[in-house]
């Protein structure tokens, strides 16, 4: 898939945003080795700190589907400026990838980063397994 095409799902996703606090409108498309695109959206709460970002519910929609290997995620925002994904998402993402691509703009810009990039020394699952994880749990 053009990575056009699924900044453009992403642009599309954020109107289903439930942001009535900040009025920021996030949508997130993850794109998975198989194939498939998850949509995610940021879900806000009265409680500020119980708000789910846009990247992470499209994580957590994949991986309860059974998909845990991703290629890339696009993200976009009702804002001027591009949207760049919390330190938090970029920590979630990093458990799947490091290598996946990012993919950040609007309709008429796109920025290609690779997730390590833009998560220096992140910390991994190779961090303290010896062997790079238990991938089968
Ligand atoms: N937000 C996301 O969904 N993703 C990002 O990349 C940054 C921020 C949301 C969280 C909150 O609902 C709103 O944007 C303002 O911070």
């Amino acid at each position: 898939m053009e990575y056009r095409e699924l900044l453009d799902i992403a642009i599309d996703a954020y109107k289903n945003a439930y942001a009535p606090y900040s009025k920021v409108q996030v949508g997130a498309a993850l794109l998975t080795k198989s194939g498939k695109v998850y949509t995610g959206v940021n879900v806000e709460n009265a409680s500020f700190g119980a708000t789910n970002c846009a990247e992470r519910t499209a994580v957590f929609k994949a991986v309860s589907e059974g998909e845990k290997e991703y290629v890339a995620i696009a993200v976009a925002s009702n804002l001027e400026q591009i949207i760049t994904p919390c330190g938090i998402c970029r920590q979630v993402l990093i458990e799947f990838n490091p290598e996946m691509d990012v993919i950040l703009g609007d309709k008429d810009n796109m920025n290609i980063y690779k997730l390590f990039e833009i998560l220096p020394l992140g910390f991994k699952k190779d961090s303290f397994f010896e062997e790079g994880g238990e991938d089968e749990l």
